[in-house]
Protein backbone atom coordinates (compact mmCIF):
# COMPACT_ATOMS: atom_id res chain seq x y z
CA UNK A 1 0.00 0.00 0.00
CA UNK A 2 1.62 3.24 -1.48
CA UNK A 3 2.20 6.11 1.55
CA UNK A 4 -0.51 8.73 0.85
CA UNK A 5 0.55 12.02 2.71
CA UNK A 6 -2.25 14.19 4.44
CA UNK A 7 -0.34 17.18 5.59
CA UNK A 8 -0.51 20.74 4.04
CA UNK A 9 3.26 21.70 3.33
CA UNK A 10 4.14 19.16 0.51
CA UNK A 11 5.48 21.07 -2.22
CA UNK A 12 8.47 18.93 -3.86
CA UNK A 13 9.19 20.68 -7.41
CA UNK A 14 10.77 17.73 -8.33
CA UNK A 15 8.17 15.49 -7.70
CA UNK A 16 4.08 15.80 -9.47
CA UNK A 17 1.42 16.72 -6.95
CA UNK A 18 -1.87 14.92 -6.24
CA UNK A 19 -4.36 16.54 -4.35
CA UNK A 20 -7.29 14.49 -4.01
CA UNK A 21 -10.49 15.99 -2.40
CA UNK A 22 -12.53 14.49 -0.57
CA UNK A 23 -16.04 16.32 -0.60
CA UNK A 24 -18.09 14.67 1.94
CA UNK A 25 -18.69 15.59 5.33
CA UNK A 26 -17.89 12.23 6.31
CA UNK A 27 -15.48 9.85 5.80
CA UNK A 28 -17.30 7.56 3.79
CA UNK A 29 -17.96 6.37 -0.11
CA UNK A 30 -15.93 9.64 -1.31
CA UNK A 31 -12.92 9.06 0.57
CA UNK A 32 -13.16 5.31 -0.03
CA UNK A 33 -13.17 5.69 -3.84
CA UNK A 34 -10.95 8.89 -3.41
CA UNK A 35 -7.96 6.84 -1.54
CA UNK A 36 -8.64 4.12 -4.06
CA UNK A 37 -7.28 6.51 -7.13
CA UNK A 38 -4.78 7.87 -5.16
CA UNK A 39 -3.43 4.87 -4.50
CA UNK A 40 -3.28 4.13 -8.64
CA UNK A 41 -1.94 7.24 -9.31
CA UNK A 42 1.09 6.87 -7.01
CA UNK A 43 1.67 3.53 -8.72
CA UNK A 44 1.98 5.22 -11.84
CA UNK A 45 5.66 6.15 -10.74
CA UNK A 46 6.37 6.55 -6.62
CA UNK A 47 9.90 8.12 -6.93
CA UNK A 48 7.75 11.18 -9.20
CA UNK A 49 4.45 11.28 -7.73
CA UNK A 50 3.51 12.34 -4.47
CA UNK A 51 -0.36 12.31 -3.25
CA UNK A 52 -1.92 14.55 -0.53
CA UNK A 53 -5.32 13.74 0.55
CA UNK A 54 -7.82 16.47 1.73
CA UNK A 55 -11.39 16.01 3.17
CA UNK A 56 -13.74 18.90 3.89
CA UNK A 57 -15.08 16.76 6.58
CA UNK A 58 -14.74 19.05 9.51
CA UNK A 59 -14.32 22.46 7.63
CA UNK A 60 -15.62 25.51 7.17
CA UNK A 61 -15.83 26.94 3.71
CA UNK A 62 -18.14 29.46 3.72
CA UNK A 63 -20.04 31.00 0.88
CA UNK A 64 -18.96 33.68 -1.63
CA UNK A 65 -20.38 37.51 -0.49
CA UNK A 66 -19.73 38.97 -3.60
CA UNK A 67 -17.95 41.38 -2.56
CA UNK A 68 -15.62 41.69 -5.47
CA UNK A 69 -12.85 42.72 -2.64
CA UNK A 70 -10.98 39.91 -4.17
CA UNK A 71 -9.98 42.26 -7.18
CA UNK A 72 -8.57 44.49 -5.50
CA UNK A 73 -6.26 43.10 -3.08
CA UNK A 74 -4.36 40.02 -5.09
CA UNK A 75 -6.78 37.69 -4.97
CA UNK A 76 -7.16 37.64 -1.62
CA UNK A 77 -10.74 36.33 0.08
CA UNK A 78 -12.51 38.59 2.49
CA UNK A 79 -13.59 35.79 3.94
CA UNK A 80 -11.43 33.99 6.70
CA UNK A 81 -11.53 30.04 6.79
CA UNK A 82 -10.75 27.22 5.79
CA UNK A 83 -10.79 28.27 1.99
CA UNK A 84 -7.19 29.43 1.93
CA UNK A 85 -5.90 26.29 3.34
CA UNK A 86 -7.26 24.33 0.44
CA UNK A 87 -7.16 26.85 -2.07
CA UNK A 88 -3.05 26.83 -1.17
CA UNK A 89 -2.93 23.16 -1.53
CA UNK A 90 -5.23 23.26 -5.25
CA UNK A 91 -3.04 26.30 -6.70
CA UNK A 92 0.50 23.89 -5.72
CA UNK A 93 -1.01 20.88 -7.04
CA UNK A 94 -0.15 19.18 -10.36
CA UNK A 95 -3.46 16.74 -10.67
CA UNK A 96 -6.56 17.45 -8.72
CA UNK A 97 -8.98 14.34 -8.06
CA UNK A 98 -12.45 15.64 -6.59
CA UNK A 99 -14.15 12.76 -5.12
CA UNK A 100 -17.75 13.43 -4.13
CA UNK A 101 -21.23 12.78 -3.13
CA UNK A 102 -24.28 13.72 -5.32
CA UNK A 103 -26.36 16.43 -3.41
CA UNK A 104 -29.69 17.38 -5.15
CA UNK A 105 -28.53 15.92 -8.51
CA UNK A 106 -24.98 18.15 -8.64
CA UNK A 107 -22.11 18.95 -5.82
CA UNK A 108 -22.49 19.03 -2.57
CA UNK A 109 -22.92 23.23 -1.24
CA UNK A 110 -19.56 23.23 0.59
CA UNK A 111 -17.48 22.21 -2.73
CA UNK A 112 -19.81 24.79 -4.54
CA UNK A 113 -18.61 27.18 -2.35
CA UNK A 114 -15.01 26.24 -2.67
CA UNK A 115 -14.99 26.79 -6.50
CA UNK A 116 -16.98 29.48 -6.60
CA UNK A 117 -14.49 31.58 -4.57
CA UNK A 118 -11.47 29.77 -6.07
CA UNK A 119 -13.01 31.08 -9.43
CA UNK A 120 -13.38 34.49 -8.51
CA UNK A 121 -10.24 35.23 -6.68
CA UNK A 122 -7.51 33.75 -9.06
CA UNK A 123 -8.48 36.69 -11.61
CA UNK A 124 -7.33 38.86 -8.69
CA UNK A 125 -4.50 36.61 -7.99
CA UNK A 126 -3.46 36.87 -11.41
CA UNK A 127 -4.05 39.91 -12.87
CA UNK A 128 -0.23 41.19 -12.35
CA UNK A 129 0.91 39.19 -14.60
CA UNK A 130 -0.92 40.34 -17.41
CA UNK A 131 -1.13 44.07 -19.39
CA UNK A 132 -3.86 46.16 -17.65
CA UNK A 133 -7.56 45.81 -18.57
CA UNK A 134 -6.91 41.79 -19.90
CA UNK A 135 -9.32 39.95 -17.51
CA UNK A 136 -7.41 36.62 -18.55
CA UNK A 137 -7.05 33.67 -16.04
CA UNK A 138 -3.25 31.57 -17.07
CA UNK A 139 -3.10 27.96 -18.31
CA UNK A 140 -2.67 26.54 -15.01
CA UNK A 141 -2.56 22.58 -17.46
CA UNK A 142 -3.14 20.95 -13.76
CA UNK A 143 -5.06 17.63 -14.64
CA UNK A 144 -8.55 17.20 -12.84
CA UNK A 145 -9.96 13.99 -12.63
CA UNK A 146 -13.68 13.42 -10.99
CA UNK A 147 -15.23 10.74 -9.41
CA UNK A 148 -18.72 10.83 -7.88
CA UNK A 149 -21.49 8.41 -6.48
CA UNK A 150 -25.04 8.56 -5.01
CA UNK A 151 -27.00 6.56 -3.02
CA UNK A 152 -29.46 6.12 -6.69
CA UNK A 153 -28.85 5.27 -10.18
CA UNK A 154 -28.85 8.05 -12.51
CA UNK A 155 -29.35 10.61 -9.83
CA UNK A 156 -27.22 13.34 -10.53
CA UNK A 157 -23.95 11.14 -11.49
CA UNK A 158 -23.55 12.57 -14.92
CA UNK A 159 -24.70 16.48 -13.67
CA UNK A 160 -22.48 16.40 -10.84
CA UNK A 161 -19.59 15.46 -13.15
CA UNK A 162 -20.64 17.96 -15.49
CA UNK A 163 -20.31 20.30 -12.77
CA UNK A 164 -17.16 19.58 -11.92
CA UNK A 165 -15.86 19.52 -15.53
CA UNK A 166 -17.26 22.76 -16.49
CA UNK A 167 -15.37 23.75 -13.46
CA UNK A 168 -11.97 22.11 -14.59
CA UNK A 169 -12.82 24.35 -17.97
CA UNK A 170 -12.81 27.34 -16.26
CA UNK A 171 -10.05 27.20 -14.33
CA UNK A 172 -7.96 26.70 -17.21
CA UNK A 173 -7.02 22.90 -16.16
CA UNK A 174 -7.45 19.80 -18.06
CA UNK A 175 -10.22 17.64 -17.22
CA UNK A 176 -9.09 13.38 -17.70
CA UNK A 177 -10.92 10.37 -17.61
CA UNK A 178 -10.60 7.04 -17.09
CA UNK A 179 -11.28 4.30 -20.07
CA UNK A 180 -14.16 2.89 -21.74
CA UNK A 181 -16.36 1.42 -21.31
CA UNK A 182 -16.61 1.99 -17.15
CA UNK A 183 -15.90 5.65 -17.50
CA UNK A 184 -17.21 8.27 -19.96
CA UNK A 185 -16.70 11.61 -18.67
CA UNK A 186 -15.18 10.74 -14.79
CA UNK A 187 -16.37 7.86 -12.67
CA UNK A 188 -19.79 7.49 -11.59
CA UNK A 189 -21.00 4.84 -9.11
CA UNK A 190 -24.29 3.96 -6.83
CA UNK A 191 -24.34 2.75 -3.72
CA UNK A 192 -27.43 0.59 -4.31
CA UNK A 193 -29.96 2.38 -2.35
CA UNK A 194 -27.57 2.15 0.36
CA UNK A 195 -26.63 5.32 2.97
CA UNK A 196 -23.98 3.78 4.93
CA UNK A 197 -21.21 5.63 4.77
CA UNK A 198 -18.88 1.76 4.22
CA UNK A 199 -21.77 0.83 1.92
CA UNK A 200 -19.41 0.66 -1.69
CA UNK A 201 -16.27 -0.74 1.01
CA UNK A 202 -18.74 -3.94 2.41
CA UNK A 203 -20.59 -4.52 -1.63
CA UNK A 204 -16.90 -4.63 -3.00
CA UNK A 205 -16.21 -7.54 -0.21
CA UNK A 206 -19.11 -9.18 -1.19
CA UNK A 207 -18.19 -8.89 -4.62
CA UNK A 208 -20.73 -6.44 -5.93
CA UNK A 209 -20.22 -6.12 -9.35
CA UNK A 210 -21.46 -2.31 -9.35
CA UNK A 211 -19.11 -1.36 -6.68
CA UNK A 212 -16.08 -3.43 -8.22
CA UNK A 213 -16.77 -0.73 -11.36
CA UNK A 214 -17.19 2.17 -9.21
CA UNK A 215 -13.60 1.44 -7.93
CA UNK A 216 -12.48 0.33 -11.11
CA UNK A 217 -13.41 3.77 -12.44
CA UNK A 218 -11.71 5.79 -9.63
CA UNK A 219 -8.95 3.91 -9.90
CA UNK A 220 -8.10 4.62 -13.94
CA UNK A 221 -8.82 8.29 -12.69
CA UNK A 222 -5.73 8.05 -10.47
CA UNK A 223 -3.78 6.48 -12.71
CA UNK A 224 -4.71 8.70 -16.16
CA UNK A 225 -4.54 11.52 -14.14
CA UNK A 226 -1.23 11.14 -12.74
CA UNK A 227 -0.21 9.76 -16.68
CA UNK A 228 -1.28 12.79 -18.29
CA UNK A 229 0.33 14.61 -15.96
CA UNK A 230 3.35 13.84 -15.92
CA UNK A 231 3.07 13.99 -19.99
CA UNK A 232 2.18 17.71 -19.52
CA UNK A 233 5.47 18.41 -17.15
CA UNK A 234 7.47 16.66 -19.59
CA UNK A 235 6.16 19.41 -22.13
CA UNK A 236 6.38 22.25 -20.53
CA UNK A 237 9.94 21.19 -19.79
CA UNK A 238 10.76 20.77 -23.50
CA UNK A 239 8.55 23.97 -24.51
CA UNK A 240 10.32 26.13 -21.83
CA UNK A 241 12.01 28.40 -23.84
CA UNK A 242 8.91 28.77 -25.96
CA UNK A 243 6.50 29.01 -23.43
CA UNK A 244 7.90 31.32 -21.16
CA UNK A 245 7.25 34.41 -23.85
CA UNK A 246 3.72 34.62 -22.48
CA UNK A 247 2.73 35.51 -20.13
CA UNK A 248 -0.44 33.25 -20.01
CA UNK A 249 2.11 30.38 -19.28
CA UNK A 250 4.63 31.46 -16.15
CA UNK A 251 1.64 29.91 -12.89
CA UNK A 252 2.18 26.47 -14.90
CA UNK A 253 5.91 27.17 -16.02
CA UNK A 254 6.86 28.36 -11.86
CA UNK A 255 5.12 25.49 -10.25
CA UNK A 256 6.61 22.25 -12.94
CA UNK A 257 10.24 24.61 -11.91
C1 LIG B 1 -28.40 16.41 1.23
C2 LIG B 1 -28.22 15.15 0.43
C3 LIG B 1 -28.64 15.09 -0.87
C4 LIG B 1 -28.47 13.94 -1.62
N1 LIG B 1 -28.88 13.91 -2.91
C5 LIG B 1 -28.66 12.81 -3.67
C6 LIG B 1 -29.04 12.78 -5.05
O1 LIG B 1 -29.57 13.73 -5.60
N2 LIG B 1 -28.77 11.65 -5.74
C7 LIG B 1 -28.20 10.56 -5.17
O2 LIG B 1 -27.98 9.56 -5.85
N3 LIG B 1 -27.83 10.55 -3.87
C8 LIG B 1 -28.04 11.66 -3.11
N4 LIG B 1 -27.64 11.68 -1.80
C9 LIG B 1 -27.00 10.49 -1.23
C10 LIG B 1 -25.47 10.53 -1.24
O3 LIG B 1 -24.95 10.96 -2.47
C11 LIG B 1 -24.95 9.11 -0.95
O4 LIG B 1 -25.42 8.66 0.30
C12 LIG B 1 -23.44 9.02 -1.02
O5 LIG B 1 -23.07 7.68 -0.96
C13 LIG B 1 -22.80 9.76 0.14
O6 LIG B 1 -21.41 9.78 -0.03
P1 LIG B 1 -20.41 9.77 1.23
O7 LIG B 1 -20.53 8.41 1.86
O8 LIG B 1 -19.09 10.04 0.65
O9 LIG B 1 -20.88 10.85 2.15
C14 LIG B 1 -27.84 12.80 -1.04
C15 LIG B 1 -27.40 12.86 0.30
C16 LIG B 1 -27.59 14.01 1.03
C17 LIG B 1 -27.11 14.06 2.46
Amino acid sequence: MPQILKGRDCRDMSKLLVLGISGSPRKGNSQFLLDKALEKARNVDPDSVKCVSYSIRGKKIGPCISCFRCADQEGECTIKDDFQELRDLWLKADVIIYSVPVYHMGIPGQVKCFIDRLGNTLFGRYRGIFDPGEDKLPKLLKVVGNVVQGVHLCAGQEHTLTNLINHTLVMQCIPVTGDMWHSYIGAGGWTSNNIDPKALEKQLTENNYDARIAVKSAQDIGKRAAELALLIRAGGHSRKRELSQDPIYKPFLDRIG
